[in-house]
């Protein structure tokens, strides 16, 4: 196995106060804290206890140079150990540390907990805290925080952009040592919840819910479930048709139910502790109940009725709109279309349905509003769809750090109560006490030495993790633990890395498409500026460009998306005073010589910004290329490469973007610089 991320090496000495003392590694059970409730043999330790304990074993003897040894009772005299208890009162998957007289406790309820607790453990070794007097707990603030990878069979990956599919190959699953890693990298970061198969479900696909693949989903599922992961696949609407074994895939037609509940009692009871299905219907071309005339809750409910007797899932994408638009049509919006598909259904799917969401209204461009559903729905579990994989935001050949962006997404407050109304609150269950509830990403793994392509891309995949688990993180500070657990504490790696992290996504806005009107891409491959790529497309995606001005009306005298909102988010949308002014163009059709809320005018800005942002991306790699030296050599060279090409590409854009708009309007830049 090739080149691994720092932080499951554990290779690098760390000095950290109390941590080399630890001698053994012991399972205690509190009384009357029945076995069986933990999961754990009389002897000893289930699947996960048995893995965190290798897990502290390995990092442990990296990190400080002693293994500590693991037994059942710590004797007398044994020295300084960890104690893994377990203790009632601590909520699920919550874990709390302690240590006294340099002994370490770990206490949790369940399994989860403890080896959350071991990772907790690891990461304060690694990025240098002391461990002396250490106290504090923690509960993940997300109950599902999970990974949809669009990964094809053949494996290919659905905008995967390093590499190809681990999970995958020729038409069959994969199961090996990058497995386990796998499974080790993600729940170290907390994900708890994994889909495998892309949401487009085509093929062979098709069949993994038959006898064909389940003995492998089986395996793969042992392992995964061995670090806490439950594991999804995304499902075809059509699987009855597609499996050549009805003709209909209605879901109100008795034969389509009979079916399904027999394939779902065959699969949960091939993969026991199987988590469900994700399903994309009536979208993309995709089936789904509209072919029948049925709503999404009537196919959703289908399904759930099927799986629930065995405790499963079915998670629906709302990600539903209208591909084949003519553009001469000002009337239909795209960014209307989850809303309008689903509003009308809130209250009406089972408690084992979680309606899924993009962050947006559109797909996931570098600036969107927050998707109006969130705030919309009040009697229907949610879940926030965000994505790691960068389709839009450089596709891990630009540097662009995304949890800013999904700070701000979850901070957003909705109104739909007057407390406790932000889409964290929604999709944490807290605002309607929901618990099918959380956030997924699409993720940017393949089976690249590093993961995810650009070295620095994996602070995403880290960065995803430890803020479904902890929202209260702030972007800085997890990007300073994934800079400590990959490359140790050396200060100026430390500043100058957080300081790109941090630079990234606002680099990556200033110098693509302006005040997020979205877009300007490269049809299909989407990489790279092509202003009018999507202009004239069947797809939705338009900014309207013309010599007076550019943007999208979506006001009450346009498409009247605006008003989608509770208010005051609905009347500061719709009127071009209020609006912000980095989503003015989404909302509004503004003539070039608008002044911004910021005094400039709209095409000064536009400019302004995208020579901005190729300064900053010039900063950028000049800060870099000061870490040679500093950083594993080849890790180094790799991310070089990507910021050579990421400054060569920024300029690329800002011409693009600038001529486009300067021959559009015939306004020259105040500043006079060269725009072609
Ligand atoms: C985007 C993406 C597709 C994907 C789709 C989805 O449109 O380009 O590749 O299938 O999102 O989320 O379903």
């Amino acid at each position: 196995m090739g080149f691994e991320q720092a932080w499951l090496n554990y290779t690098e000495r760390t000095s950290c106060e109390g941590a080399d003392e630890l001698q053994y590694i012991c399972v205690d059970i509190e009384e009357d804290f029945r076995p069986a409730k933990t999961g754990l043999t009389e002897f000893g330790a289930d699947e996960l206890i048995e893995n965190g304990v290798r897990e502290l074993q390995n990092a442990l003897e990296g990190m400080t140079g002693c293994r500590p040894v693991s037994r059942e009772q710590p004797d007398e005299g044994a020295g300084k150990g960890i104690h893994l208890l377990f203790q009632k009162g601590i909520p699920a998957e919550g874990y709390r540390l302690s240590e006294k007289d340099g002994s370490v406790k770990i206490a949790a309820s369940d399994s989860r907990g403890i080896l959350y607790g071991i990772f907790a453990l690891l990461r304060q070794i690694r990025i240098g805290k002391t461990l002396r007097g250490m106290e504090f707990s923690k509960t993940p603030d997300m109950p599902l925080r999970m990974l949809n990878h669009w990964d094809n069979m053949d494996g290919s990956i659905e905008r995967g952009y390093s590499g190809e599919s681990f999970f995958f190959a020729d038409d069959e699953i994969l199961i090996n040592d990058r497995t386990v890693t796998y499974a080790r990298l993600a729940a170290s970061v907390g994900i708890n919840a994994v889909v495998i198969n892309n949401v487009n479900v085509k093929d062979a696909a098709t069949w993994l819910i038959t006898e064909r693949y389940l003995g492998k989903v089986r395996e793969l599922n042992e392992i995964l479930s061995g670090y806490g992961i439950r594991l999804f696949l995304s499902l075809n609407y059509a699987a009855p048709v597609e499996l050549g074994e009805l003709e209909s895939a209605d879901p109100l037609d008795e034969r389509v139910r009979g079916w399904w509940k027999k394939r779902m009692e065959l699969v949960f009871r091939e993969v026991p502790g199987f988590g469900g299905f994700l399903i994309k219907a009536d979208s993309e071309g995709r089936p789904g109940p509209f072919t029948y005339g049925r709503t999404h809750a009537d196919g959703a409910n289908m399904l759930a009725e099927a799986a629930a007797p065995y405790g499963g899932l079915i998670i629906w994408r709302c990600f539903v709109y209208n591909c084949q638009q003519d553009w001469r049509d000002y009337k239909t919006d795209r960014a209307r279309s989850g809303y309008d598909n689903f509003i009308g259904l809130d209250g009406m799917f089972l408690d084992n349905v979680v309606l899924q969401i993009k962050n947006g209204p559109m797909d996931f461009q570098v600036r969107e509003p927050v998707h109006p559903l969130f705030g919309g729905l009040t009697g229907t579990n949610q879940m926030l769809e965000v994505q790691i994989a960068q389709e839009y935001t450089g596709q891990q050949r630009h540097l662009c750090y995304l949890i800013p962006m999904f700070k701000e997404i979850l901070r957003f407050r909705t109104h739909v109560k007057s407390k406790e109304d932000t889409v964290r609150d929604i999709v944490s269950g807290k605002a309607f006490g929901q618990t099918n509830c959380g956030i997924a990403a699409v993720a940017n793994t393949g089976n690249d030495d590093n993961w995810t392509g650009h070295d620095m891309a994996a602070a995403n995949f880290y960065g995803f993790g430890r803020l479904a688990f902890d929202t209260d993180l702030t972007a800085e500070e997890i990007a300073g633990e994934w800079i400590g657990m990959t490359y140790g504490q050396d200060e100026q790696v430390m500043e100058t890395l957080q300081y790109l992290l941090m630079q990234s996504w606002p680099a990556y806005e200033s110098y693509t498409s302006p005040l997020g009107i979205g877009w300007m891409v490269s049809p299909n491959n989407h990489y790279g500026p092509s202003v009018d790529g999507y202009e004239y497309s069947r797809w939705g995606t338009y900014h309207r460009a013309d010599c007076q001005g550019i943007g999208v009306d979506r006001s009450h005298d346009g498409t009247g998306y605006a008003l989608l909102y509770r208010e005051p988010n609905a009347v500061v949308y719709d009127d071009k005073e209020k609006c912000p002014d980095e989503l003015l163009l989404f909302f509004h059709h503004i003539p070039y010589l608008w002044k911004l809320r910021s005094g400039k005018t709209v095409i000064q800005h536009i400019y302004d910004s995208h020579f901005e942002g190729v300064e900053m991306v010039d900063e950028m790699v000049e800060r870099f290329r000061k870490l040679r030296g500093k950083l594993p050599q080849k890790a180094y060279e790799r991310m070089m490469e990507r910021f050579v090409h990421q400054k060569e590409h920024a300029r690329e854009w800002c011409d693009q973007i600038n001529a486009y708009f300067y021959r559009k309007s015939g306004i020259s830049d105040e500043r006079k610089r060269k725009i072609y």
